[in-house]
């Protein structure tokens, strides 16, 4: 195709687009809530980046996409992704919302790229032989956004909170920055869980979600959980925290949800005991995450764990519940975490969670790249 016929298909794809997705709502906040108030463009770091209009905004832009895809309106941009660590949904979805919209993805894993130094005015004579200004500075010249998963553990808890690369990247970068999972959070998962419940359930407000915590053999990033708590309480939904004790969440995640779930008229309780949170909820949500408390003590948390066996899901619990969807954001333990029987029953809506991720990233990066 000539140059001109390519530009006059790309004009006609971005009109054909402000005709069918534009929205009058406002898109992902240029102001940071977090640790960054000079920040100009948009980055989606955290849950607490978007307020309940911006996140409606998402999802009814996520629906829209579903039913009706909107063209080639990222045609010529990049997204850089940037794995520290494992994924299969997170990249996949990335990588195909991209394509579908005309764009393209590169793909690094850690074996990629130089070892990072995150701190400021670190004199850099250790392992890191590249200071993360640097590659981010660079990063920004070639691609139009970056994606950073980091979910790796230092052993101290009030490190790993900070999640001191991620926000780097993002201070640093002078494109936009999506977190794609920290131990902290894990916002796009959120918004395709919300999503989904969505669908299935279409008004969230004063439905019972249940975040059920399981076992594990490792100790899990508290990442979906704390995202999934905020917007559930974001949506006015009746959260259920069900984890034993030792493995609360972080104190002010739990605060800020529960000042979100005032203002939206819904609740957030917390539970020692599986049985008690399963009763009556809408929604199931298992999964397992590390404890705050044993951060640094992976052997301790083990040890605490042989005698919680009893925390999985199984079709006896489901029972118990109010015809619960039951969820996961994947990867799963399969048998461990939950039976096979209720991974794969009828009121499991696993795979539609996963399928989701790849709607609700699409409608992300057309708020944050056109
Ligand atoms: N749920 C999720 O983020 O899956 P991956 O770890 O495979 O990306």
């Amino acid at each position: 195709m000539a140059t001109t016929q390519i530009a006059a298909c790309q004009r006609h794809c971005r009109a054909e687009f402000s005709r069918a997705f534009a929205s009058p709502r406002p898109s992902i906040s240029r102001q940071h809530t977090t640790r960054q108030p000079n920040v100009t463009k948009r980055d989606f770091l955290s849950t607490t980046d978007l307020t309940r209009n911006e996140l409606e905004d998402m999802l009814e832009l996520a629906a829209r996409v579903k039913g009706k895809r909107p063209g080639q309106v990222l045609a010529g941009k990049t997204l850089g992704l940037l794995f520290f660590d494992p994924s299969l949904r997170t990249r996949v979805s990335f990588d195909v919302a991209m394509g579908q919209l005309g764009g393209s993805c590169i793909n690094l894993s850690r074996d990629d790229l130089y070892e990072l130094e995150p701190t400021e005015q670190a004199v850099m004579d250790g392992r890191a032989e590249e200071h993360v200004m640097d590659a981010a500075r660079t990063l920004s010249r070639y691609v139009d956004a970056l994606g950073v998963r980091n979910v790796a553990r230092t052993g101290s808890w009030a490190h790993d909170r900070q999640e001191l690369l991620l926000r780097s990247y993002a201070k640093y970068a002078s494109v936009p920055v999506i977190n794609l999972e920290t131990c902290f959070e894990h916002p796009c998962q959120a918004v395709a869980d919300v999503f989904t419940m969505r669908e299935r359930l279409l008004s969230l407000k004063g439905r019972r979600l249940t975040l059920a915590w399981s076992v594990h053999p490792e100790p899990r990033p508290l990442g979906p959980t704390h995202s999934v708590l905020t917007l559930a309480a974001m949506m006015g939904m009746n959260v259920t925290l069900a984890h034993p004790l030792g493995f609360e969440v972080d104190d002010s995640v739990l605060a800020n949800s529960k000042k979100l779930a005032d203002e939206a008229g819904g609740s957030v309780q917390i539970v020692n005991d599986l049985q008690a949170g399963a009763r009556g909820a809408d929604v199931l949500y298992v999964r397992s995450w590390g404890s705050t408390k044993y951060w640094a003590d992976a052997e301790r948390e083990a040890m605490i764990k042989r005698s919680l066996g009893d925390w999985r899901i199984d079709q006896k619990l489901m029972t118990t519940t109010n015809d619960a969807l039951l969820m996961h954001p994947l990867p799963v333990r399969r048998n461990v975490v939950a039976t096979d029987e209720v991974l794969d029953g009828p009121r499991s809506v696993i795979y539609e969670q996963a399928a989701n991720r790849t709607h609700v990233q699409k409608a992300l990066l057309m708020r944050l790249l056109t």
